[in-house]
């Protein structure tokens, strides 16, 4: 099927080199990556630990393409706090993390930061209904939380499907993202069910040939 929609591609730091992160940056931006994602976990809602917004921080100055910033970690109101000055562009928290999704939505948008919320594989697309007018971004996890290179949950095409059917009568400007498990396989399936942002990590950085990478998933 053709796809009429802009696809855009964003970069899983998790699977970056942490000793070259910023030549990492740089790297992808030169492949053609259109923003960064980076994934902020607390060693307790998922049993790894990984980036923290100091590393948006950090890299900053290395790119102007956008950063979003995924709050994989226990309660996102307590980062929300700690950080005056979180460098994203976009905040994607976990929505069954916060314990009053529209206030932590409020409390992101008063910052004039988009936001996001992320929907875990477990999680009833109805239940999200409520705030889909309310996000700029939907981003569904096609695997369950905390570690990169895990294969994508089988049934993603289904449920983008039947997102892209409540968006449509709610806010049909809401892109959906996709993040886990995307790759050359599994982008043709995303991007046919709806989706138009595509997260990868392990799939990119193992790249041979990241530009070519990036050229064949817009084209799928
Ligand atoms: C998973 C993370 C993803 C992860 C995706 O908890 O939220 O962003 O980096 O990694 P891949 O593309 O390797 O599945
Ligand atoms: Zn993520």
């Amino acid at each position: 099927m053709m796809n009429h929609h802009t696809i855009e591609i964003s970069a899983s730091l998790l699977a970056a080199d942490y000793a070259n992160m910023a030549r990492d940056v740089t790297r992808a931006v030169q492949a053609g990556v259109d923003s960064f994602h980076f994934d902020v976990m607390d060693g307790h809602y998922v049993p790894n630990i990984a980036l923290s917004p100091h590393h948006l921080t950090a890299l900053r100055p290395y790119t102007d393409k956008p950063f979003s910033l995924h709050l994989e970690l226990g309660n996102p109101d307590d980062v929300l706090d700690t950080f005056g000055n979180l460098d994203a562009d976009i905040i994607s928290f976990q929505w069954d993390r916060s314990p009053d999704p529209k206030a932590t939505i409020e409390r992101i948008k008063a910052r004039k930061v988009e936001v996001s919320i992320c929907v875990n594989l477990d999680v009833a697309l109805e239940d999200i209904l409520p705030y889909i007018n309310m996000v700029d971004e939907i981003l569904l996890l096609g695997v369950h939380p905390g570690f990169g290179g895990q294969a994508m949950d089988k049934n993603m095409g289904e449920r983008i499907s039947q997102l892209k059917r409540m968006i449509d009568q709610e806010k049909p400007s809401v892109p959906i993202a996709i993040d886990g498990g995307v790759s050359l396989q599994t982008a043709p399936i995303l991007i046919d069910a709806g989706a138009t942002r595509l997260i990868s990590g392990s799939a990119l950085f193992s790249a041979a040939d990241m530009a070519e990478f990036i050229k064949r998933m817009r084209e799928n």
